[in-house]
């Protein structure tokens, strides 16, 4: 059916906190250089898997295989190191720091130096920092935030302060990104912008995306292949196309006019 490699495998995962149930045997692939889209209502789990992708949540039960190689167990670290990254639902960046600065410490996270023991500069440390910084200034280039490089995050516009969020994301140099809700709280512009990035990082640089994100217009627009959870269940998964037509899904939620899946 479809000819590109899997690069993520995710089986039966169950996740539950307490007494409650966040993901009961939820399992979907997602294959290389796609636009994957995790669809569903407040509280259906879609942050939680995003946190069992990343490392931030171990499941009770399931199993996750990123490019062949098992990871459920994995600590976060290990998983950035070997190509998976990712921005919040709530931005977290440095916000007392400059914009180049958290890009930086984004890419550092990679150093075999360290980010500590990189303050040395010596022969491969500096050749190296020289690298990162190289790097990190092609981000920011790719992401049109010249401007602001030198600025404070804190201070920056909320939408701002999510293109630099997805910048730092970006300098870890990933296979594979994770965004959870990237046009949240955004004016129509800055959504417009943010869905342009999105495709020229998949596009142009050929890294896998996986986008949580209530805004169903960009949903149907730019995603190849949708999954939609349901109360930690997932109960559909296809096409745009397949996934507006599934008749539980329509059901469960485009057809009940619920505001807050439909972005309003
Ligand atoms: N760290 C946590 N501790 C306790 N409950 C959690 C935690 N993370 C998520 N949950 C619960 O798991 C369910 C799914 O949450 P979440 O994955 O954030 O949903 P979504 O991102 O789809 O809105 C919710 O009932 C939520 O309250
Ligand atoms: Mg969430």
């Amino acid at each position: 059916m479809d000819e590109r490699p899997i690069q993520l495998q995710v089986d039966d995962i169950h996740l539950s906190f307490g007494g409650v149930n966040a993901l009961m045997g939820v399992g979907f692939q997602v294959y290389k250089g796609e636009i994957f889209s995790i669809i569903g209502p407040n509280g259906a789990g879609k942050t939680s898997m995003l946190n069992c992708i990343s490392g931030r949540y171990h499941p009770q039960r399931g199993r996750i295989v990123f490019e062949g190689r098992e990871i459920t167990n994995q600590p976060p670290a290990t998983r950035a190191e070997i190509g998976i990254s990712r921005t919040f639902q709530n931005i977290a960046l440095f916000k007392g720091m400059t914009v180049l600065d958290n890009l930086l410490i984004g890419r550092h996270i990679h150093l075999k130096t360290g980010f500590l023991k990189g303050g040395i500069y010596l022969g491969p440390c500096q050749r190296e920092e020289i690298e990162h910084r190289k790097f990190v200034e092609d981000i920011i280039d790719f992401l049109e935030i010249e401007h602001i490089r030198k600025k404070i995050v804190g201070t920056l516009a909320y939408g701002l302060q999510k293109r630099v969020e997805l910048a730092r994301a970006l300098a870890l140099d990933p296979k594979l990104i994770l965004l959870d809700e990237p046009m949240a709280g955004m004016n129509l512009e800055e959504t417009e912008d943010m869905v342009r990035y999105i495709l020229d990082i998949n596009q142009e640089r050929g890294i896998t995306v996986i986008l949580v994100e209530h805004d169903m217009g960009v949903v149907m627009d730019i995603s190849d292949r949708i999954v939609v959870l349901d109360f930690g269940q997932k109960i559909g998964e296809g096409t745009p196309d397949e996934v507006q037509k599934n008749p539980d899904v329509v059901r469960a939620y485009l057809g009940a006019e619920d505001e807050t899946f439909l972005g309003r």
